[in-house]
């Protein structure tokens, strides 16, 4: 059994030391001719890992991922002017770019598009003089510094591939000099590749011998992937075949894609915590074989529109379903501060090509953030420990979470509320998680608690919470047609176990980042992911559980409970 108390002696120096990471990562992160990167606030890594949180139980494909283009807004030809009017080695070298690229990451999003190009016999994120590779081992960087209970998420990894035809070798005619872009397959490509050696072959006996396989080894991606990044962060079509009990014989690329879109994809809290995956990649062209891509999903796995969704946005049950039913929903598209969250809401993960470049990118900021955080409100849920207050017997304890809907402008949000307010409670049907209702009374958020029975919501209906963002608009257009101006409602979501970590109502649930909080090596997980605000979240985290020890939940409990069960016969009022 773990116990924390005795700890108690290091807290005031763990007080320091969060003060002293704090300023070194301040200190650290000011000295580019850039725009900074605005922090992450303690509250939005909050909201961020708390929608994270209640999705472990949906399949990795219908999870949201804000994405971006890295081709529109920075691996682009502004940016290479920029970088090459800056003028300093890691401007010059690609480093400054890759960085941003990182910074990207950190700001969570999910998803992004790399488009890339062989040249040289080596292969180049297109139009820049940044190798692949290098681009693989900053990713990779990231993973591990994010590899976490507390900060690990899904990416999804989308390839274009490029081909160019040879490009610098003089025997070669200005035919094969045409620049074939885009829809290259891969038998064209494997033509490109032979074509390449024989000619090689033929021109230069001498070079022959050493370049017939380094060209062939430079360009096979497959070793590309293997040579610099670790490859048990990715899902691999093999596991996806592996986890729907398929022949590992079969080829991904044969199966049809009717077929692929019955594969079920496994859970994230399986893909995270169990298989201990974090990244999904696909290619959106079709070059590669199944030779070359044993990391590489075929696109027939993904529905991706361009611009324009093809998808109508759901109004009804059956349309929910029907929406609900196609998996990898991606629409790329240049978005705006409200549009972006207006598809979400339609089930789409949207993928950013607005144009930005190295100079401005930190401005793509707000639409990331309005598209990731589709929960809580703006600054919630506020930071709260609910010990101090408890302690003074004040009926207030800032730890539930509560849906406020506006039908004048449809918006719906969440944020915290004192969990011994009455309020009626909303319902989610047992089958259909796109069928809503609310209970007919009121009632502390508490009483849920102390009752194991579900007897606040009608038959087949659970005390629930929406999960996803097409769950949260069904639930909005349900509340839109009672035709009630506002709404105060509880939904299935506190922090009253571990303070400022989030989980769905169930007492069985326990914080998973806490322990290896508690377990001290807090200073080993202070990884530099949006460094400041993890700083600080670990140190509001570690804590409050030095006032609140996670083992001494049930005890916590009792006294909560006890204390509602007391107040109620009292007749306390609320
Ligand atoms: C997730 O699924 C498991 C098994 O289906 C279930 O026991 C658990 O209650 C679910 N959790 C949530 C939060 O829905
Ligand atoms: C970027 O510059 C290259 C070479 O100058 C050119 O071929 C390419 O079309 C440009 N790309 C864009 C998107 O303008
Ligand atoms: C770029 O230059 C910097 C400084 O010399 C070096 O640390 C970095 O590794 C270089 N990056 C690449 C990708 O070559
Ligand atoms: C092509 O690659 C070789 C080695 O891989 C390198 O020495 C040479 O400088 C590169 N040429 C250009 C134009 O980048
Ligand atoms: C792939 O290449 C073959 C042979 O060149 C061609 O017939 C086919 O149309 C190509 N497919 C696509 C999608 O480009
Ligand atoms: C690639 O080219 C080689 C040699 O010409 C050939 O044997 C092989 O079948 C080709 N592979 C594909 C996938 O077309
Ligand atoms: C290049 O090809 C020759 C003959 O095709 C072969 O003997 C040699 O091993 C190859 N080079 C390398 C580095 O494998
Ligand atoms: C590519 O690399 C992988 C791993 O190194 C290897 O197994 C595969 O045979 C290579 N493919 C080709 C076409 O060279
Ligand atoms: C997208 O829709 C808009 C208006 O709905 C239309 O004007 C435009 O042509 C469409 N674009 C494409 C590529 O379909
Ligand atoms: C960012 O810079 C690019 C290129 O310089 C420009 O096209 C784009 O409009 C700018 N974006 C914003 C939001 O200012
Ligand atoms: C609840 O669901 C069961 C099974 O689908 C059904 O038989 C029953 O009638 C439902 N109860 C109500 C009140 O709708
Ligand atoms: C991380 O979370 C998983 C699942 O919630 C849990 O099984 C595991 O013990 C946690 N690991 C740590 C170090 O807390």
């Amino acid at each position: 059994m773990l116990s924390i108390r005795h700890k108690r002696p290091i807290s005031f120096l763990s007080v320091i030391i969060c003060i002293i990471l704090a300023r070194l990562c301040l200190g650290s992160s000011s000295s580019s001719p850039y725009e900074t990167w605005p922090e992450v606030s303690v509250e939005e890594q909050n909201a961020i890992r708390s929608e994270r949180d209640i999705q472990n139980n949906i399949t990795i494909d219908q999870l949201p991922y804000v994405g971006v283009n890295l081709q529109s807004v920075l691996f682009n030809n502004e940016t290479y002017e920029e970088v090459s009017e800056i003028d300093t080695t890691t401007s010059l070298n690609g480093t400054d770019t890759l960085n941003n690229f990182a910074s990207m990451l950190n700001q969570g999003i999910g998803s992004f598009i790399l488009d890339i190009e062989n040249k040289n016999h080596t292969w180049y994120i297109l139009d820049t003089n940044i190798q692949v590779k290098d681009f693989l081992s900053t990713l990779e960087n990231f993973l591990d510094q994010s590899n976490s209970n507390l900060s690990a998420n899904v990416l999804l990894f989308l390839l274009r591939i490029h081909v160019n035809s040879l490009d610098d070798d003089d025997s070669v005619t200005e035919n094969d000099r045409t620049i074939i872009r885009d829809t290259l397959n891969h038998t064209t490509l494997n033509y490109t590749m032979t074509r390449q050696l024989s000619l090689e072959l033929s021109g230069n006996e001498r070079a022959k011998s050493v370049s017939n396989n380094t060209q062939l080894t430079n360009l096979n991606l497959t070793a590309l992937i293997e040579q610099n990044f670790n490859t048990n962060y990715i899902y691999k079509p093999s596991n996806l075949l592996e986890d729907n009990n398929l022949n590992l014989s079969t080829s991904i690329l044969n199966i049809s894609s009717s077929a692929t879109s019955s594969l079920e994809w496994p859970t994230l809290e399986k893909f995270l915590y169990t298989k201990h995956n974090r990244i999904v990649i696909t290619e959106l062209t079709s070059m590669l074989n199944d030779s070359l891509s044993s990391y590489v999903f075929p696109n027939t796995i993904l529905h991706l529109d361009r611009y324009n969704s093809t998808l109508t946005c759901p109004t009804n049950a059956e349309e929910f379903k029907n929406i609900s039913s196609i998996q990898w929903r991606l629409l790329e598209a240049p978005f705006d501060y409200n549009g972006i969250q207006q598809y979400m809401r339609c089930g789409f993960s949207p993928i950013i090509t607005n144009r930005f470049s190295i100079l401005n990118i930190t401005e793509i900021t707000p639409l990331i953030n309005r598209g990731i955080i589709w929960s809580w409100k703006k600054n919630e849920p506020r930071l709260s420990n609910s010990r101090l207050l408890m302690g003074k017997d004040s009926m207030q304890a800032y730890n539930c979470a509560m849906l406020k809907f506006t039908s004048s402008n449809g918006s719906a949000y969440w944020q915290v509320d004192n969990c011994y307010s009455t309020r009626t409670m909303v319902c989610k049907n047992k089958f259909d998680p796109f069928i809503w209702t609310l209970s007919k009374e009121k009632h502390k958020y508490f009483t849920y608690y102390n009752d194991n029975d579900d007897v606040f919501c009608p038959d087949n209906y659970t005390f629930s919470l929406p999960i996803t963002q097409l769950e949260q608009r069904s639930l909005d257009l349900y509340l839109e047609s009672l035709d009630t101006p506002n709404f105060n409602l509880w939904i299935n979501l506190n922090s009253i176990a571990v303070s400022n970590c989030w989980l769905i109502g169930d007492r069985s649930y326990m914080c998973p980042y806490s322990r290896s909080v508690s377990k001290r090596n807090f200073v080993s997980m202070l990884v530099p992911v949006v460094i400041i605000a993890a700083v600080l979240l670990v140190c509001v985290l570690y804590l409050s559980l030095l006032n609140v020890p996670i083992h001494d939940n049930r005890k916590n409990w009792r006294r909560v409970v006890n204390k509602i069960s007391k107040s109620e016969m009292e007749g306390v009022p609320s």
